[in-house]
This record gives C-alpha cells, sequence and structure tokens, in this order.
C-alpha cells in the first residue's frame, strides 16, 4: 500500500469536511466498539490468570482505520465515499489485534469470547487452520456488539485478529517489507524463502504449544 501525499490526504480530508461531524460521531462509535472489545478480553485474561496461575493473552493492541484507508476500501467496492456506506459496508474500521501466548489459547480465548451472549459472530476466518498462499496465519472474526451509549444502545461491527507471538512476528515483518517495497516485484524464491519461515513458526507454535502440556501440564 503507497504512503499517500500530504495533498492527497488534504483532498480525502476536504471529501469529509461537509460531513465531518457525522464523520468524527462514527469514529468515536468505532472506538467505543474497541473498547468494549479490549476490556472483554482483558476480562477473560483476568479470570484464566486467576485460574490458570499464568496469563493467555501477550498483548492487546486496537487501531482504528485511517480515512485514508476507508476512502480507498469503499472505492474498490464501488462505494460513494459516506459516512452511511462506512458503517454499511466496512467491517474493520475498528479492529482488535490479541497477542496469545500460547497456540491452544488463541482458540480458548475466542471461544470463550464468542460464548458471551452480547457477542454475535457475523464471520470466522481460521487462517491458522488453512493458511494464506504466503503462509500468514491467524483467526480473523467479525463481530458485532453493543455499545451503550448515554441514551442510546448502537450496535458496532469490530474485527478481531488473533494469533500467537509467532504468527505476530512473521506478518509484522511481512507487512513492513510489502509497506517499504510497494509496487517492487518479490520474485519467487523470495516468495518461498518467506513462506518457509511461516512454517518454521508455525513449526515453533507447535513445539512450544507441546512444550507447554509437558512443563505446565496444562
Ligand atoms: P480486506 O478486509 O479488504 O483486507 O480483505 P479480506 O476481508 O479478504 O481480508 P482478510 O480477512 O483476509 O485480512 C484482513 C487483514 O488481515 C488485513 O488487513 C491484514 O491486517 C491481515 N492480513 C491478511 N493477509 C495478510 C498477509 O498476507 N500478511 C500480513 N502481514 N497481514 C495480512
Ligand atoms: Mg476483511
Amino acid at each position: 500500500m503507497r504512503t499517500l501525499t500530504t495533498e492527497e490526504k488534504e483532498g480525502v480530508l476536504k471529501e469529509i469536511a461537509p460531513h465531518a461531524e457525522q464523520y468524527m460521531r462514527t469514529m468515536s462509535y468505532f472506538r467505543c466498539a474497541m473498547m468494549e472489545v479490549e476490556t472483554k478480553f482483558r476480562v477473560i485474561s483476568e479470570d484464566f490468570s486467576y485460574r490458570h496461575d499464568r496469563n493467555p493473552i501477550e498483548t492487546v493492541k486496537s487501531r482504528l482505520k485511517s480515512p485514508e484507508s476507508i476512502r480507498r476500501k469503499l472505492i474498490k467496492k464501488n462505494g460513494e465515499f459516506t459516512v452511511e456506506n462506512i458503517e454499511k459496508s466496512i467491517f474493520d474500521v475498528a479492529g482488535v489485534r490479541v497477542i496469545c501466548s500460547f497456540l491452544d489459547d488463541v482458540y480458548s480465548l475466542a471461544e470463550s469470547f464468542l460464548g458471551q451472549d452480547d457477542v454475535r459472530l457475523i464471520e470466522i476466518k481460521d487462517y491458522i487452520k488453512n493458511p494464506k498462499p504466503n503462509g500468514y496465519r491467524s483467526l480473523h472474526l467479525i463481530i458485532e456488539i453493543p455499545i451503550f451509549l448515554f441514551d442510546e444502545k448502537r450496535h458496532m461491527k469490530v474485527e478481531i485478529q488473533m494469533r500467537t507471538i509467532a504468527m505476530d512476528f512473521w506478518a509484522s515483518l511481512d507487512h513492513h517489507m510489502r509497506y517499504k517495497k510497494d509496487g517492487a516485484v518479490i520474485t519467487d524464491k523470495t516468495r518461498e524463502e518467506l513462506l518457509r519461515c511461516a512454517t518454521l513458526s508455525a513449526e515453533l507454535d507447535g513445539s512450544m504449544n507441546e512444550l507447554r502440556h509437558e512443563i505446565l501440564g496444562e
């Protein structure tokens, strides 16, 4: 993905300007939804730590999609850059990434989270069981949760990416290289090497998961 120039960024902001207030309000709803999701994972983690004497989550990170990215995605979907279209067709405006200690933790936390009665699952993509051809692994969930505002309740969509430290290590460097080298031709050899690294990281996850069984007896 190419970095936009300052002029291009200003262009995007000019497009939003007539609807700035509505746009900012909507982004605030998405921020509230991210806070809800983050808190839910922290609560699950707190209880898990109490029961098992170890923390299943390494980090929880959130990000709100930038106006430039939102616009780009809407145009790709042949939609106009309007606030209504954002809520209707972009499901990853609010993104939460949960980095887990062990492979099993990804699935136990996901199961616990999805079992909550105010969480509605919209879509699940298991790139751990079925990695992408380039080797990318993660569990992706699109969910909807209620946010309780001062005098109203709204349902918001959030994209959650759940992965282990090893998966995150690979994905972060992969992202970093793509971002830096946008438009560059990636040779078959490089592609193969990236896939080899992904396979190694998957083996590492498997081994650490087994070691956990042996050492901690869980
Ligand atoms: P978009 O939502 O438009 O990205 O398409 P999609 O719904 O088909 O995407 P998917 O659920 O497969 O992936 C969404 C997000 O996962 C991306 O925005 C990235 O953050 C992450 N992701 C997916 N594939 C890769 C990959 O090959 N490498 C890295 N580093 N991240 C990836
Ligand atoms: Mg997506």
